[in-house]
């Protein structure tokens, strides 16, 4: 970490995808307040995220969120330090909904603006959930639109070691709850309709996770789920459950095996699991079982710094800022970019 100072007060603000979310973060690592307004509504009946909805909901709920982020914490706008923005990947629409809300509020009050890359965010998360979490450590991000395995160290852009070819695996969770008629957002209703299922009752493959190298593909699962869904119509609650333990016993697997070769192949023996799908309960129990059978010490954030939020850019934003990194109102967003090619991203 620099040494540099880090500013007291940051205002984070996150809009990529279906969250509207505002957050403060005090000294960098203690999270005030975190207020995140979800989108489930808007977006159930289409079973997915629709972006056009999507922006005009956040445009409809940004100064609000963040009114009661600011308030939440017992501050106001003049005694913010700095205010960090997510400003990509994502949704274009989303994005500049709140990259231009942080603009306004960055010039009204004449406050430095930092553009934070989601995925930095992410592992942010785990960096200020877990003090013993230090660097150099293997960032495994699992969430709806990415997979993939990092080398995060000190003072080094990222490095990706490797990522998923096709779908992210939470899109997997996503699409196999469609097949299966549980509702959206497909991870939580999957996890939990697993409980009651037997994951040996499918023989699932697992795309690439005995092929050297660590790229991820999860596109044949899905497909593998979708085939034996046609065979078991129509579905009961048993068959629906045995499908979703199988499946999420397949997903899961793949991510314990790929992400605990990589710490070992690279020498690394901590590893943060972050993103949305950090969230399941079996992904966090095999991947600690496994780590630990392995002398690799694997981090979780708690689950609300896991799915989307602000705390985490607020976090990102105010070590950029302690670098001295400022971007001004000429911030764009971007709807892809490498983790690594940001130039927010540098360390
Ligand atoms: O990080 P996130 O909130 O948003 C993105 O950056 O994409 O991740 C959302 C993804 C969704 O695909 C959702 O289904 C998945 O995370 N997810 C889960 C769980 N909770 C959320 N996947 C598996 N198990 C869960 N418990
Ligand atoms: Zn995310």
């Amino acid at each position: 970490m620099s040494d540099a100072a880090l500013p007291k007060w940051v205002l984070g603000i996150e809009s990529s995808c279906d969250e509207m979310a505002a957050a403060v973060v005090e000294d960098g690592l203690r999270v005030r307040s975190s207020t995140v307004h979800g989108q489930l509504d808007v977006h159930r009946p289409y079973g997915g995220v629709v972006p056009e909805l999507a922006s005009r909901d956040h445009a409809r709920t940004v100064s609000q969120v963040a009114e009661s982020a600011l308030r939440a914490a017992g501050l106001t706008p003049e005694e913010l330090d700095g205010i960090a923005v997510t400003a990509g990947p994502g949704l274009l629409g989303s994005l500049l909904v709140g990259l231009s809300f942080a603009k306004a509020l960055a010039w009204r009050f004449d406050l430095p603006i930092v553009g934070v890359h989601h995925l930095a965010g992410h592992l942010a998360a785990a960096e200020i959930a877990e003090p013993e979490l230090r660097r150099p450590y293997l960032g495994l991000v699992v969430s709806g639109g990415h997979t993939a395995l990092y080398r995060i160290a000190e003072d080094e852009a990222p490095q990706v070691l490797g990522e998923t070819r096709d779908d992210a695996v939470g899109e997997a969770f996503d699409k196999v709850a469609k097949l299966l008629g549980l509702p959206y957002p497909g991870g939580p209703s999957i996890s939990e309709a697993a409980l009651t299922g037997d994951e040996a009752a499918y023989a699932f493959p697992r795309p690439m996770q005995d092929r050297p190298g660590f790229d991820f593909s999860y596109s044949g699962l899905k497909t593998a789920v979708a085939l034996a869904v046609d065979a078991a119509k129509p579905i009961d609650a048993r068959s629906r459950a045995d499908l979703a333990a199988s499946f999420q016993a397949a997903a899961t697997d793949i991510l314990v095996t790929k992400a605990l070769r990589a710490a070992r192949e690279h020498g690394l023996d901590q590893l943060a699991v972050v993103g949305g799908v950090a969230a399941n309960s079996r992904l966090r129990s095999e991947m600690e079982r496994h780590a630990s059978a392995d002398g690799i010490r694997a981090f979780f954030p708690p689950l609300e710094l896991c799915t989307d939020n602000a705390a985490m850019v607020a976090a990102a934003g105010a070590k950029l800022l302690a670098e001295g990194e400022c971007h001004g109102l000429e911030l764009a967003a971007f709807s892809r970019v490498p983790l690594a090619d940001a130039p927010w991203a540098r360390r």
